[in-house]
C-alpha cells in the first residue's frame, strides 16, 4: 500500500513569520507545500502571488503543489513552472481547453492537476482523466481557509475512484478543505490519496504533532 501524504496549507500560515512555518513544514513528516493562489475574480477572495511563492520556493524543501483559484490560467502556466511549482492545478470550472491546459502544464515539466468545485459532479472527467495526474476534491467552496468540511466529499472521492480504476488512469485523489482528525481516516477508507489542511495544523499548539497525528490517520 502507498503512503498517503500531507500537504500543509501555507494559506494558514504566518506571513509575518513565514520561514519559521516553513521551516517547521520541511522538518515534519508533512510531504507537499500547498500553496493557495487566488484572484478575486473566480473566487471572493485574493491571497498572495508571484513573489511569495518566489520567497517560499527560496526555502520549501518538499513538493510545492500550487493550487490556482484563477480564472485563465494558461495565462500563467510558464511563470509558475519558472517559480518552482511542481503540481500545478487548475480548477475544472475555469478551464474552457481543460485538454489543451494539462498538456501545456506537463509540457511544463509539472504534474496536472485538475480541482473540482463541491457541486460538480466527478463524472464531467470521464474523457479526461487518463491525463490528469491528481484530481484535488474540493471539500469546501474555495475561496478561504478555516471552513467546515462538505460530508458529500465521502461520497464524491468514492465515485472518483471508481472512475480512475475503471479508466486504467494514475491519478491520485487529493482533498482540500476542512481536513482534520476527524476526518482523515475516513478519507482515507474512501480513497483519499493527500490531505491538505490549513487553519487545523497552523492554529494548532504543536503544528509538528499534529501533522504527525494527521499523517497517521490517513494512513491508518
Ligand atoms: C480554500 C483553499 C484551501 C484552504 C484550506 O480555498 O483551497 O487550501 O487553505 O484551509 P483549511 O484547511 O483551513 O480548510
Ligand atoms: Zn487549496
Amino acid at each position: 500500500m502507498t503512503t498517503k501524504l500531507i500537504a500543509p496549507s501555507i494559506l494558514a500560515a504566518d506571513f509575518a513569520n513565514l520561514q519559521r512555518d516553513i521551516e517547521m513544514v520541511n522538518n515534519s513528516e508533512a510531504d507537499w507545500f500547498h500553496i493557495d493562489i487566488m484572484d478575486g475574480v473566480f473566487v471572493p477572495n485574493i491571497s498572495y502571488g508571484m513573489p511569495v511563492l518566489e520567497a517560499i520556493n527560496r526555502h520549501a524543501n518538499k513538493t510545492i503543489d500550487v493550487h490556482l483559484m484563477i480564472v485563465d490560467p494558461d495565462r500563467y502556466i510558464k511563470e509558475f513552472a519558472a517559480l518552482g511549482a511542481d503540481n500545478l492545478t487548475v480548477h475544472y470550472e475555469a478551464c474552457t481547453h481543460l485538454h489543451r491546459t494539462l498538456q501545456a502544464i506537463k509540457a511544463e515539466g509539472m504534474k496536472a492537476g485538475v480541482a473540482l468545485n463541491p457541486h460538480t459532479p466527478v463524472n464531467v472527467l470521464e474523457d479526461v482523466i487518463a491525463d490528469i495526474d491528481i484530481v484535488l476534491v474540493m471539500s469546501v467552496n474555495p475561496g478561504f481557509g478555516g471552513q467546515s468540511f462538505i460530508e458529500n466529499t465521502y461520497k464524491k472521492v468514492k465515485q472518483l475512484k471508481e472512475l480512475i480504476n475503471r479508466n486504467n488512469s494514475s491519478a491520485i485523489i487529493e482533498i482540500d478543505g476542512g481536513v482534520t482528525s476527524k476526518n482523515a481516516a475516513e478519507l482515507n477508507e474512501a480513497g483519499a490519496d493527500v490531505l491538505v489542511a490549513g487553519s487545523f495544523v497552523f492554529k494548532a499548539e504543536d503544528p509538528v504533532e499534529t501533522i504527525k497525528n494527521l499523517k497517521f490517520l490517513a494512513n491508518s
